[in-house]
Order: C-alpha cells, then structure tokens, then sequence
C-alpha cells in the first residue's frame, strides 16, 4: 500500500492557491540526454517553493511515444523511461509534499497512444471484436468503404478519422482519432473504460497526488450514432462536444476524490465558451475547478477584461466554485509575445507565423497582468517560465520543430512548440543550465535568452522573476487577498481598478498614457516604477490605504516591500 496523504495544505487550498504548471520535458533536464526529466525536477523543486506557489501541476509524464508531447499515453501507471521511473515520481511527490507543494497529475481519458496495448490487441483483432468496442471502429463509406465514416475534422487538421489494415493485408475499418491518427479515441460507453480510469485515478492518488487535471474534459463522450456534423440540426447536442454524458463520469470521479480522507481536487481542461455550460461541470458533485480560457483568450483591453472577469465571477458564483485565472499554458502563444501584437486576444484559429510583435510592450503588458491576476478571487494558473517572462520563440529552425498541430496544418500553424522550449536557469549560453554544459536541449534555445535565466533575474530586483515573487508572497500573507470581497472602484478610462476586502486595491492602467494612483493610498508593489503618484502606462499596482502622517513618515506612493521603486 502506498502514501495515501496528501501535502499539508490547508483544506480549500484550491479555491485561492497558486499552482504552476511543469511540462517537465522542458523544465530541467537531470541526465545531459536533452530532454527535461524528474531528476531534474526535483533539483528545482527550491525554485518552486521559493517562487511561493502551493501546488504544481505536471503535464503528462507516463510512458510514451511522445507523438503529442505525452499526450499520447502508452501506460498510465508508468512514467516515460525519458523522464524517470515510478519510484523517482514517488519520490518527488513526497519531496514536494517536504516543501508543502502540492502535486497534480494530468489524466488523459479521451484517447490513448496508438501503442497502448488496448489499441495494439484491436488492430490485431478483428472488425466487431471485444477489443475494438473499447474505440470508435467504423467501416468507411461509400462502395469500397474508401471514405471516413463521417466528416468529423481532428481538432489538429485532417480527418478525425484513420482507415486500419486487415491481417490479409487489405484496407480494414477506420478509426477515430479527435487529434492525430496516434491518440485514438476512447469509448465511453464501454464499462471497462470507465473502470480503467477509475482505478487510474485510486492509483495516483493512492501514490500521494493531490489533485488530477483532466485533458480534453469535455471532449469524452460521443453520440453512439456518430453522425455527421453537417446533419446536426441547429441546437441539438453537439456530438463530441459538451455531452450530457460526460457529468455522469465526473459524478463517479468526484465519488473517487471523495473516498479519500484528505482533500483531492479535479481540475477540468474545459474550452467552452458559454459560462452555464462551463458551470454544469463545477457543481458541487462533479470537477473542483476548470481552467478559465475566457480569461487567457481576452484581448487585453480595459472593457473586455472587465467584462471577462465579471462573467468568470458570475460562473464561479452559479457552480459555488472558485473562479481561475490563467494567461497561457503549453498549448499557447505565450503571454509576453501576444500582448505585444496588434489582436492581443487568443484563437488556435487564428495562430499563425510572422505576426509583427513589439516585445518590449507586451513585457510591460505581461507584468501588469501578472499583478491584475494574482489580485483576483480564486486560483491562479502559471506556465513554466511565464515567471521569467520568456517570450514565445518564434524562429525554431524547421528540422527542430516536433508539435503535429504544425505537421498536420502543413506549415501554415507554427505549432506550439514556440512556447515549449527549455527553461533557461543560468549561465550566458545554451543549454543555459537546464541540463550539464554539453546538453543539447530537444529544443534549441535562443542565443540571447541570458537575460532570462533564473540566475540573472535574482540579481536583477526589477526582473519579472522577483515581481511574480513579490507578487505571490503577498498574495500568500494578506487575508484580504485570499478571502476578501471582490468590488469595483472607479477609475478613469482606460483603468480598471478593484478592491479586495476593506483595504488591497488593484489598479491596472491599459492605456499608454501615466494615469493618477487614487490618493491617500502606500504602492505595495508595481509593475513598473511608481514613486510619483502615478500608475505608468501599461502598468498595474497594488495599493492599501496610508497609514496616517507622522513625523518622519511621508504620506502617499511609498514602496514597502524593499524594492528599488
Ligand atoms: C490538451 C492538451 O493540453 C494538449 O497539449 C493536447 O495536445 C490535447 N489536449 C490532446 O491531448
């Protein structure tokens, strides 16, 4: 029996915690091979707790034929040989737990590798056998049944659909994959599905997680009668999308979180733009929490922040579940780089290469944001590196890039490797310390990513490393910032300007011009030099009232915190 305890986080550490996400091919790479790796990770479990943050979230670690960057899992209860063993993943849950850093897991339930053994013994196995029920195994259309089954598209471009060979060596049924041919999908209305990813779930958390994120959560379930898009008549279900199904899985899941004695959280991959669908999955007997893409899709504009993070509010407010904030992941246009373009909002529709990007700007964009959402009510998810605020790498030579979103648009999507590359932890030059001198990381590195390194930002008191440090660590210390109310403050155009509990005000400027700080208020922290009494352009602060005058005691924008502003 292993380790059924969980870290020692307060219980409802989730409802406000910050949790960091670690794709750990890219976040340290312990044995030179180039590739990130648990040893390493757990080398730099300190950065972790000294960022402060109480949780973090691995993407997907088991084995793999890293056809979709892990995506594609070929056994849910081992790790990839790449990245360690069970017992190094072991171990590093119980290490973090000594830092009192929680660990959650990815599961990955709509689809499997295409070398999972469940998938191997239904290509061995004939049309209508036990071992193709387990997927969506169809005969083609038309004469020869040379066409797909149906006009589903792979969320990656191409068909949604693969044709299988026979024994005898003539073309066989098809297959549905929503992603690439090499994660085939699941079927969930096969009870040994369901019994599979139950007695996943018991063993990881058995093993001491915390919490689980559930990949493409509300993708599971399919119309048993697979029909075609095109035929779906306006406002009926969705086929794939958004099911009815799909709550009774989690219903059973929570049940599972449930039967532990400490807390266990499920964290839903959920890309729906309606906030009462949204919140159908947050209710009391389902997911914990859900990511908020709204909130990472918005353009980064005064109105539409507001209206995104009221409608955030309201869904939380309707499931009784904590709002999420989050402003990029493994999947997006990193942060620094998108604000820095003319369209700051996010569609995977609209990803394309060589949009001009003033990165200066979106820096400055990037670190206000940081401080308007580590101020919001509820949790708050960081991309590995955001805290350094590393830019998307645009230029990867062609022969480096691995993602299929890339492969499969034939090049006119640069994929999502741009925001995967290796971490830069110190030193001058690549591979920048995130493996021994001579690694080359699976990714090139830039050549001017210097700056960017954890050692030269400890250095440097105004670097993004220390703002996110700063930032966290007050988030952690003040009550109001955990459970204060949430209220709206005037502000001049182009501000926007909260206050949390009876004292934190958070005033973000949008707009290119200084703006007035509201008066009788001491500069907690800023996002840009604040001395004057005046918000920066591009910039956010955090404010609480003066205490009042005394001799020797200036009155006003004072800093508190030590920082050179
Ligand atoms: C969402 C994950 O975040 C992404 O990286 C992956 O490609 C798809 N789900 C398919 O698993």
């Amino acid at each position: 029996m292993h380790a059924t305890r969980s870290p020692r986080r307060p219980r409802g550490w989730w409802r406000h915690g910050v949790v960091y996400q670690v794709y750990p091919r890219s976040f340290a790479d312990g044995d030179g091979d180039g590739t990130g790796d648990l040893a390493g990770l757990r080398a730099r479990l300190p950065h972790l707790a000294a960022l402060g943050v109480d949780a973090l979230w691995i993407t997907p670690w088991y084995r793999s034929p890293m056809a979709d960057g892990g995506y594609d899992v070929a056994d849910y209860r081992d790790i990839d040989p790449a990245f360690g063993t069970l017992d190094g993943a072991e171990r590093l849950i119980a290490e973090a737990r000594a830092l009192d850093l929680a660990v959650v897991v990815d599961i990955v339930p709509n689809h499997l590798s295409a070398r999972h053994p469940w998938f191997l013994a239904a290509l061995a196995a004939p049309a209508g056998s036990p071992e193709r029920a387990r997927f969506h195994f169809r005969p083609g259309r038309g004469e020869s049944g040379a066409l797909p089954p149906n006009d589903w598209r792979s969320e990656f471009g191409g068909p949604a659909w693969t044709r299988t060979t026979d024994a005898d060596g003539k073309p066989g049924e098809w297959y549905l994959h929503l992603f690439t041919p090499d994660q085939p999908d699941l079927d969930w209305n096969h009870p040994a599905v369901r019994a599979e990813f139950e007695s996943v779930l018991r063993f990881w958390f058995d093993r001491g997680v915390a919490g689980i994120r559930v990949d493409s959560a509300n993708l599971l379930a399919k119309d048993p009668a697979l029909p075609d898009l095109a035929a779906v008549a306006d406002g009926s279900p969705h086929p794939y999308v958004d099911r009815e199904e799909l709550h009774d899985i989690y219903r059973a899941w929570r049940r599972i979180a449930r039967s532990y004695p400490d807390e266990r959280v499920l964290i839903g991959e959920i890309w729906i733009r309606d906030g009462a669908r949204l919140a159908r999955y947050l209710r009391a007997d389902e997911l914990h929490a859900a990511f908020n893409f709204a909130f990472l899709a918005s353009p980064w504009e005064a109105d539409r922040m507001r209206e995104t993070i009221d409608a955030s509010l309201a869904t939380a407010d309707r499931a009784g579940a904590p709002a999420s904030w989050v402003l990029c992941n493994h999947d997006v246009t990193r942060t620094v780089t998108r604000y820095g373009r003319a369209d700051t909002s996010f569609d995977f529709a609209t990803v394309a290469p060589g949009i001009p990007t003033d990165l200066a700007l979106g820096t400055r964009r990037a670190r206000a944001a940081a401080l308007l959402t580590l101020a919001l009510p509820g949790s708050v998810y960081l991309y590995q590196g955001e805290e350094l605020g590393l830019p998307e790498v645009e230029d990867l030579p062609p022969h480096a890039r691995r993602d299929p979103v890339h492969f499969r648009s034939h090049g006119e999507n640069p994929g999502r490797d741009g925001c995967r590359v290796p971490l830069p932890w110190s030193g001058q030059e690549p591979p920048y310390g995130f493996g021994p001198a001579d690694t080359r990381p699976w990714l090139p590195q830039p050549g001017n990513w210097a700056p960017y390194t954890v050692e030269a930002q400890e250095a440097d008191p105004g670097s993004p490393l220390w703002l996110y440090r700063r930032a966290v660590g007050l988030r952690r210390s003040l009550a109001s910032l955990r459970d204060g109310a949430f209220r709206w403050i005037e502000a001049a155009e182009d501000v926007l300007a909260f206050r949390r509990g009876d004292e934190l005000v958070c005033a973000v400027n949008f707009s290119a011009r200084p703006q007035p700080l509201p008066a009788g208020h001491t500069v907690l922290i800023s996002s840009e030099p604040a001395g004057d009494g005046t918000l920066a352009a591009h910039a956010a602060a955090w404010l609480v009232p003066s205490p009042p005058a005394g001799p020797g005691r200036p009155r006003g924008h004072t800093s508190t915190d030590g920082n050179p502003w």
